[in-house]
């Protein structure tokens, strides 16, 4: 096991809500679409003075407030994003700038929604190491700002959010069973904002062809999160040596509902251990499992001793599966 005890979770969520009836307003579809394909109800969308590293921010406040700690007290910062505020310097940092943070190493972990699975694996080995005593994860997506509001195959989908956890190695009782995780170069086109980056720069023509927003395969990328989800949960379960039947909670990464059913059903993880924020955010990719564990913790679903299984998957391809007993 690698000794980890999450001692305070956080989470911020815009105010603005947006439902499927006021995007069939702005694109040609319908709250029955929706529903029906997703699970979703509704989604938030960041104010337009709030980018991602505001919305992480006030998600690790949160966490620290209830820690009864400061930000200045963490040793790392960890910002899992696929909505960078810009190319450079890191969301962490811009996060640390508007929280006035100086001196706390920080920086991004950049692997779409999985990007708060694969925060926690670097946070466990920062502290196996002893690099850090307390290590501040936060997942945040302004993903409204990446999505282009005229393409109802994607719009419909995201939200924004963030969520934060604050880890330490703890007392040896709690920690990451068993975990894994993973990634899929060859497939980095089936999802992905192909321009603004170095290798299609901003131009008016990559503007004029709406290469600045998401473009995805919905159905391969459908199959691909399933088989990559269940076998990573199945995968870490086997290591740990536990089974379905041992899971208190399973929080895999809310991007639609199916998918979460249809990963669930081949994990053997009964169906009333699953939690989930879905209908309320949409996809918030990698604040889509911090915000759920928060919401778990403050539900009292999710209590100490617990055993805890989580799964992600996303753009790259990525994915990575845990469990924890917390
Ligand atoms: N409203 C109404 N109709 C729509 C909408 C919409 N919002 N979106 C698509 N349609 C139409 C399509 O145009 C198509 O019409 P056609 O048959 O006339 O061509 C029809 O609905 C069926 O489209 P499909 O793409 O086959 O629908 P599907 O059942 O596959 O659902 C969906 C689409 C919801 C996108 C699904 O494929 C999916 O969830 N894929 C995974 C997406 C995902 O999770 N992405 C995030 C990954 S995480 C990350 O890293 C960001």
């Amino acid at each position: 096991m690698k000794p980890l005890k999450i001692i305070s979770t956080g989470a911020y969520i815009p105010e603005r809500v947006v439902t499927n009836d006021d995007l069939s307003k702005m694109v040609d579809t319908s709250d029955a679409w929706i529903r029906e394909r997703t699970g979703i109800r509704e989604r938030h969308i960041a104010a337009d003075d709030e980018c991602t590293s505001i919305l992480g921010a006030k998600a690790l406040e949160d966490a620290c407030r209830r820690a009864d700690m400061a930000p200045g007290d963490l040793d790392a910062i960890i910002v899992g994003t696929s909505t960078p505020d810009a190319i450079f310097p890191s969301t962490a940092c811009w996060l640390e700038h508007t929280l006035g943070l100086s001196g706390t190493p920080a920086f991004d972990v950049m692997a779409g929604c999985s990007g708060f699975l694969y925060g926690l694996e670097v946070a466990a080995g920062l502290l196996a190491s002893g690099a850090a005593r307390r290590v501040g994860l936060v997942g945040a997506e302004c993903m409204s700002r990446v999505v282009d509001w005229t393409d109802r195959r994607t719009c419909v989908l995201f939200g924004d959010g963030a969520g934060a956890a604050i880890v330490e190695p703890g007392d040896g009782s709690t920690g990451v069973l068993a975990s894994n995780w993973g990634s899929d170069g060859t497939l980095a086109e089936i999802l992905c904002v192909p321009a603004g980056g170095a290798r299609e720069p901003a131009s008016e023509k990559t503007l004029e062809d709406r290469r600045h927003f998401v473009q995805m395969e919905g159905s391969r990328v459908f199959i691909h999160a399933v088989k990559a989800m269940s076998r990573s949960v199945r995968d870490a379960l086997e290591a740990a040596g536990l089974s379905g039947a041992d899971v208190d909670v399973f929080i895999p990464h809310q991007a639609n509902l199916r998918i979460m059913d249809a990963t669930r059903e081949r994990t053997g993880i009964p169906a009333d251990r699953v939690f989930s924020v879905l209908d309320r955010y949409g996809n918030i990719s990698a604040a889509s499992v911090p915000v759920a564990i928060h919401e778990a913790r403050e539900q009292g679903v999710l209590k100490d001793g617990d055993i805890l299984a989580l799964t992600a998957f996303g753009t790259g391809l990525t994915w990575a599966g845990a469990v924890l007993r917390v």
